[in-house]
C-alpha cells in the first residue's frame, strides 16, 4: 500500500476546491456545519486550504493506513489539526456514524482508475470498470451538495446525467488538462482508457485527459445548470 502523489491534480483539486467554497460560502454554509471528504491523501491540498479559511472544518476519511498516517503528519505541520481530522476507514462505512449533525458538502478527488479490474499500480485508485463507481455512489449518499473531480476517461456523461436524475444541477466548475500521471500511464489502464474513449465513454489524448472539479447541489436555492458546459469542457460531445 502506498499514499496517492500526484502534485498537479491534487493542486487542481485544493484549489477548486477553495474556489467553490468561497463562491459559494453562504449558500453551502460550510462555516456553520464543516464539510466530510471522501479521501484524504496526504492532505496537503485540503490542509492548505482549511489553513486559508479560518471558519473552515473538515473530517476526512482514507482507506490507506499510510496517507492516513501521512496525512496526520502534513495536517500537523500546516498547524490545522484542531480543523482538519483525519480517520482510517471507508468513507461510507464511517462518515454518517459519529454523533451530531452530518454536513450537507461531501468534497472528494475520488479514486477513478478505469481498469478491468483492481490489480493496477495502487488499488486503492480503482473506480470501476468505467472509473465513475465512487462518484456515483458519493452522488447516492445523501449529501445535497458534492464537490467532486469529474474526469473525462471516466464515463463524466453517464456521472451527469445519474446525478440529473438524483435531482442535482451542475452549479459550477473548474476544468484543467492534465498529463497522464504515474497511475494514468499505466499499460493496463491506458489499454482500458482507450476503450473506453472508442466506445464514446468519455475523452482522452494521448497522454492527456481532462479533469473538473464541479459542485453538485440538490439545494433550488442554489442558482445554475451547467450539465451540458461541464460535458463540453471535458470534451464530450452533448
Ligand atoms: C485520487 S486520491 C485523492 C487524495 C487527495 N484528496 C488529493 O487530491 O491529493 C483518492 C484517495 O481516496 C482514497 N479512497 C479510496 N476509496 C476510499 C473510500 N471508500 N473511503 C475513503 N477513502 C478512499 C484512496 O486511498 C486515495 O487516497
Amino acid at each position: 500500500m502506498s499514499c496517492f502523489s500526484s502534485a498537479d491534480e491534487s493542486a487542481h483539486y485544493g484549489f477548486s476546491v477553495c474556489m467553490l467554497l468561497q463562491h459559494y460560502r453562504e449558500q453551502l454554509g460550510w462555516a456553520r456545519e464543516g464539510v466530510v471528504e471522501l479521501g484524504t491523501g496526504d492532505a496537503t491540498a485540503i490542509a492548505d486550504v482549511v489553513a486559508g479559511l479560518p471558519e473552515l472544518r473538515v473530517r476526512s476519511f482514507d482507506i490507506s493506513a499510510p496517507s492516513v498516517e501521512r496525512a496526520r503528519e502534513n495536517i500537523a505541520a500546516r498547524g490545522v489539526a484542531d480543523r482538519y481530522t483525519v480517520e482510517f476507514g471507508d468513507f461510507f462505512d464511517r462518515a454518517d456514524s459519529a454523533a451530531g449533525p452530518s454536513a450537507s458538502t461531501v468534497i472528494a478527488n475520488p479514486p477513478y482508475i478505469p481498469a478491468p479490474d483492481r490489480d493496477i499500480r495502487m488499488p486503492e485508485l480503482w473506480g470501476g470498470v468505467y472509473g465513475n463507481d465512487l462518484v456515483l455512489q458519493l452522488l447516492k449518499a445523501g449529501y445535497r451538495n458534492v464537490v467532486t473531480a469529474v474526469p473525462s476517461y471516466a464515463d463524466p456523461e453517464t456521472t451527469v446525467r445519474t446525478a440529473e436524475d438524483l435531482g442535482y444541477r451542475v452549479v459550477n466548475f473548474l476544468a484543467m488538462c492534465l498529463d497522464y500521471g504515474e497511475y494514468s500511464s499505466e499499460q493496463k489502464v491506458r489499454d482500458h482508457v482507450r476503450r473506453l474513449v472508442a466506445e464514446g465513454r468519455g475523452w482522452a489524448g494521448e497522454d492527456e485527459y481532462m479533469v473538473a472539479v464541479a459542485l453538485f447541489t440538490q439545494d433550488a436555492d442554489i442558482p445554475g445548470d451547467r450539465g451540458a458546459q461541464l460535458l463540453r469542457a471535458l470534451q464530450i460531445a452533448v
